[in-house]
């Protein structure tokens, strides 16, 4: 087993309003472009070489991770002209592939935080004698998801995207969005339109007898398509809760890059990651965030879960919790934003225009 397919195309691809040109896996996730943690992980699990199915503001992969010699792989690009969807993509890179007809190829979801083990999930593919294996995790509400019943044996029984009805949700088992295939069956989807590997590849594969294996475990894994979680995954990262070969540095508390400067009496924890040329200043306290580069946090401001976007700027005793703040944007000093609140990108927000507390 020596190939991959990682796919970091479509539409949803933008984390906003973060980012003005950058798409999300390229927003670092503690410290590094998020790609880079899982080209790392599966150069660990022994791949060798990775395409990257790309569609959207796809020029931003290649001048990053070049040949891909850096991470020790050999990566190519693939960019579609229009976005063909999962299953679409995944067959647009075939002739990319080395592997013969029965050989297993991985697949991956750009946007997932994980601590698969990969060896475990090609192992599982190579003993079942499977079409295609699937990694499942079990989540708490499997709406946002593609829910994949198993029988007994782990084999899969059918595959329900994106459930709409109260019956449709007949497991919270989900598809994590890691999966290896045979070669020769990602020669079977249709090639030159879109085609989703969750709506159609799946349920058609199973619809022909096709065996289709679920290997569920209980490893760290989220889904990064909110800033939110984007945040959670980045300090997971550097708290060392999620695996990841890549992260700079030892993990740890906080993770601080060499070009930022931080005050000596501020305080900063639960993973928090101060990016390139980022600035915190006397007495403020950061939690659970990550700043991106050329942040700036004014003296006595608490910021905590929230994303502080490239080059924004905190104002004096600002107080956020679950906040996200674009690239650019500047919040005065004395404001308080609470749970879910977006700044714009390059927005300003007046000193003391927002409060939740008291008038005092
Ligand atoms: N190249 C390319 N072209 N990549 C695409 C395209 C496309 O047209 N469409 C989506 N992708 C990539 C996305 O960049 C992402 O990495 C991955 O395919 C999945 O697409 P999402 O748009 O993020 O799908 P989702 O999160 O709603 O659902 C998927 O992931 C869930 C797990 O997080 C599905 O695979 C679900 O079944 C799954 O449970
Ligand atoms: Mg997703």
């Amino acid at each position: 087993m020596t190939e991959a397919i990682l796919l970091v195309g479509g539409k949803g691809t933008r984390l906003r309003p973060l980012t003005v040109n950058t798409p999300k896996p390229m927003v670092p996730a503690a410290g590094v472009p998020f790609l880079t943690h899982q080209l790392a992980r599966a150069k660990a699990a022994g791949v060798e070489h990775i395409v990257l199915a790309t569609s959207y503001l796809a020029e931003v992969f290649e001048p990053h991770f070049g040949d891909g010699s850096d991470l020790g792989l050999s990566l190519e690009y693939v960019t579609e002209e229009e976005p063909l969807g999962t299953g679409g993509a995944i067959r647009n890179v075939a002739s990319r592939l080395h592997s013969g007809p029965d050989e297993p190829v991985l697949i991956f979801n750009g946007d997932i935080l994980t601590g698969l083990d990969i060896r475990a999930l090609v192992a599982t593919h190579a003993d079942s004698g499977a079409d295609v294996s699937l990694h499942l995790t079990r989540v708490d509400d499997p709406r946002a998801f593609g829910l994949v019943p198993t029988d007994d044996t782990g084999r899969v029984t059918a595959f329900l995207e994106k459930p709409q009805t109260p019956e449709e949700i007949v497991t919270d088992q989900i598809n994590a969005g890691a999966y290896v295939f045979r070669r020769s069956v990602i020669d079977t989807i249709p090639a030159g339109r879109p085609v989703s590997v969750e709506r159609e590849t799946f349920p058609e594969l199973l619809a022909s007898g096709a065996h289709l294996q679920g290997m569920v475990d209980s490893t760290y894994w989220l889904d990064l398509g909110t800033p939110q979680a984007f945040v959670r995954g980045s300090a997971d990262l550097v708290l060392g809760r999620a695996p990841s070969p890549a992260v700079p540095g030892r993990c740890g508390d906080r993770l601080v890059l060499p070009t930022a400067r931080v005050a000596p009496d501020a305080k900063i924890t639960g993973g928090t990651v101060v990016g390139a040329h980022a600035t915190v200043g006397e007495g403020a306290r950061v939690t659970g965030s990550t700043l991106l580069a050329g942040a700036v946090v004014e003296p006595g401001a608490v910021v905590t879960d929230s994303l502080i976007g490239a080059g924004a700027r905190i104002g004096a005793r600002s107080v956020l919790t679950g906040a996200v703040i674009g690239d650019g944007a500047h919040v005065g000093p004395d404001n308080e934003l609470r749970d879910g609140i977006r700044i714009w990108c390059d927005a300003t927000l007046p000193a003391g225009t927002v409060r939740f507390s008291s008038d005092q």
